[in-house]
């Protein structure tokens, strides 16, 4: 598809993935406007973007993704070409206590970007021609995989993140493209939900979208509710670590930079009304992951080796806990070229010192003094 798109909004741009996003647009391409709209809830946090804040190709919008009318005419205004729709409620916890704001903001809100881009997208002469909505999913809408590795088969752990050199670590099965979705928390409902009004959309209006599902991420300015920041920082604090149910379920995780390039080349080369999933093929058990994190913090703190490791805590497990998550990203790799730039072992150690070395940003967060210092910056805009 042509580079026609330069006027952006991004939704969600100071959440954790979002703020990546902005920051390789804004860096990357100075001949684009790139907008970031967020509501900024107790999960957006404008210190994500300091760095990029003046940059005369960088605009912040401080709203309600379900605000249609503001939408429609932001929309007008800026004479937005692309979405890249990432705003959400994205945590499975607060999902199974308050599944109502799920709704709202993640298929409602959904549904207001896509009513109030076709009104707009419409109502030019050239119609759809150079415009994209596209659409940030999960893999956690497919389900969960079942854990049938064979005996005697030990995980890789260290894989290639190469999808030809890469072998299933805990079972037959990956989750594909073309597999039935079948969500079962409200988080992964909700995002369901939206993906299929997404596709409605092109199948319905003709609008341009492509959908992508992504593994677990993990890296700088997640927020600490998170199973990897929220461990770094209890591992620092000495407080304890709780392991749902034995610690056995699996994820598959993604550095997030490496989520924004794939975000970058698909807005970029992507096929219209696609689905792309993106993944690394780096599947760990939580209780192996909360292993190596332990061992990386208590090393750069300078602790004795297993220091830190009576603080793991079994806990009761998470309603509905999916077993195993493991995305194949063949397609993605193989049709547009892009492949992940990060072993995992580089990756958690580059999390693990991003955190250590920005304890003020774990520290304002886990004391909610940001919300007030947003609070007064926003409140009259
Ligand atoms: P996050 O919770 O860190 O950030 C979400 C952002 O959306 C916040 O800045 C928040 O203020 C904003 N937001 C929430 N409700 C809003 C509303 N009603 N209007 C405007 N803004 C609102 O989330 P994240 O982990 O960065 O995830 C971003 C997207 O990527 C989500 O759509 C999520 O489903 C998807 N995703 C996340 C992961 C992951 O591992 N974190 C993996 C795959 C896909
Ligand atoms: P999380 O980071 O919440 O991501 P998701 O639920 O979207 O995969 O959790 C990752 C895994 O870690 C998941 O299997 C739940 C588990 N977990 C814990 O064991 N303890 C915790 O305190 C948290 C937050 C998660």
């Amino acid at each position: 598809m042509a580079v026609s798109k330069r006027n952006i909004v991004i939704t969600g741009g100071a959440g954790f993935i979002g703020s990546h996003v902005v920051r390789l647009f804004v860096n990357k391409y100075p001949e684009y406007n790139i907008i970031n709209l967020d509501k900024l809830t107790y999960a957006g946090n404008l210190a994500n973007l300091k760095d990029v804040e003046d940059k005369p190709n960088y605009k912040f919008v401080k709203m309600d993704i379900c605000d249609f009318d503001a939408f429609y005419k932001l929309m007008q205004e800026e004479q937005i070409d692309g979405i890249i729709h990432l705003a959400a409620e994205s945590h499975v916890d607060r999902s199974i206590k308050d599944p109502f704001t799920f709704a709202r903001t993640n298929v409602m809100g959904t549904l207001a970007l896509l009513q109030a881009a076709k009104l707009y997208w419409e109502s030019l002469p050239e119609g759809y021609d150079g415009k994209l909505f596209y659409h940030i999913s999960t893999d956690e809408v497919y389900g969960a995989l079942k854990m049938n590795k064979p005996e005697g088969v030990e995980p890789p752990f260290s894989t290639t993140a190469s999808s030809t050199e890469h072998h299933l670590a805990y079972g037959d099965d990956f989750f594909y493209e073309t597999t039935k979705y079948n969500p079962h928390s409200p988080y992964s409902a909700s995002k369901a939900s939206s993906d299929h009004f997404v596709r409605a959309y092109h199948d319905t209006y003709g609008m341009p979208t492509i959908v992508t599902n992504c593994s677990n991420n993990y890296g700088p300015y997640q927020f600490p509710e998170k199973l990897i920041p929220l461990f770094i920082n209890n591992i620092r604090k000495g407080k304890s670590l709780p392991v749902y149910g034995k610690g056995e379920n699996v994820r598959d995780w993604l550095f997030v930079e490496d989520h924004a390039r794939a975000i970058d080349v698909i807005f970029h080369n992507g096929k219209v009304a696609e689905t792309y999933n993106i993944g690394g093929f780096n599947e760990w058990k939580n209780i192996d992951l909360i292993k190596v994190m332990i061992k990386t913090v208590d090393r750069l703190l300078g602790n004795p080796e297993g220091h830190s490791l009576g603080l793991i805590t079994y806990v009761t497990d998470r309603l509905g806990h999916d077993a195993r998550y493991a995305i194949d990203s063949t397609k993605l790799q193989k049709e547009l070229g892009w492949e992940p730039s990060l072993q995992f072992e580089e990756g958690i150690e580059k999390t693990v010192k991003w955190y250590l070395d920005n304890e003020a940003w774990l520290d304002n967060i886990t004391s909610g003094a940001y919300e007030h210092y947003y609070e007064e910056q926003y409140s009259n805009r």
